[in-house]
């Protein structure tokens, strides 16, 4: 049970994994299972907003994604526009804010203009922010944040020798302006990041579970939520303070 007193955490992460192996497990296509796992973003959405979360940040596709067969890459996005189809009116109306993270090069013209529709059509809303990380790697990420800053300081002529700050940096990141992650969510029984919000999760609490992310629901994220409250967060520094 989550009592009102508990402190919850600013921002969760969630690799949302194991959508192919739910499919395989039903005998479905894993389109299917990546469908399956549309509706567990829903549920998570809806639980959020009832709890009153700040914001989420869900993995959707990574810049490693693009390894896997054309075929599934094209149910992931074709699956990716009818959500935001479906959804935007809805969500908007609940107050949800839409952000993306990740490189807007590789995907098509059709994606970026849904993708920034979202986005505008939400921009006002502070209800609960829902961050699609869509070909995110922090790699990526934080080669471009690096690029961009050098470019930005050598048009101001600011001397190489000058220190670059974790603030400076970090305006350069995709999430910007998302606070640090307090609470990650791996799904599938997988204990790996693979390259999700590695800068962003220096300090976050890691949470990973069996459950296949189709079948996360309610009673998962309570959990976590649960394990995050018991936690006793140090920073480095020493427990009483
Ligand atoms: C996560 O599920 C969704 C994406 C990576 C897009 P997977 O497709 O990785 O599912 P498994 O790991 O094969 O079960
Ligand atoms: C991570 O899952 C990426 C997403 C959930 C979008 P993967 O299934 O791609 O990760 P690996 O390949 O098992 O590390
Ligand atoms: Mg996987």
């Amino acid at each position: 049970m989550i009592s009102s007193k508990q402190k919850l955490p600013r921002h969760i992460a969630v690799i949302m994994d194991g959508n192919g192996r739910w499919a395989t497990s039903k005998g479905l296509s894993r389109s299917e299972g990546h469908r399956a796992g549309a509706d567990s973003i829903d549920r998570l959405m809806e639980i959020s907003l009832e709890l009153g979360l700040e914001a989420i940040s869900l993995y959707a596709f990574s810049t490693e994604n693009w390894k896997r067969p054309v075929t599934e890459i094209r149910s992931i996005f074709n699956l990716l526009v009818e959500f935001i189809d479906s959804r935007l009116e809805g969500i908007s109306k609940k107050g949800v804010r839409i952000l993306h993270s990740g490189s807007r090069k590789r995907l098509s013209s059709k994606v970026l203009s849904k993708i920034d529709s979202a986005i505008e059509i939400t921009q006002k809303n502070r209800k609960l922010t829902v961050n699609f990380c869509v070909n995110y790697g922090s790699q990526e990420e934080l080669l471009n944040a690096f690029s961009k800053l050098s470019e930005e300081r050598r048009k101001k002529k600011i001397p190489i020798q000058k220190p670059i700050s974790t603030k400076e940096l970090e305006k350069y990141l995709y999430t910007y302006p998302l606070p640090p992650v307090d609470l990650l969510i791996r799904t599938a029984g997988e204990r790996r990041l693979s390259n999700f919000l590695l800068w962003q999760s220096a300090y976050a609490e890691l949470f990973f579970t069996d459950t296949l992310w189709p079948d996360f629901g309610e009673k998962d994220l309570k959990e976590a939520l649960d394990w995050y409250g018991r936690r006793t967060r140090k920073f480095g520094g020493l427990e009483n303070g």
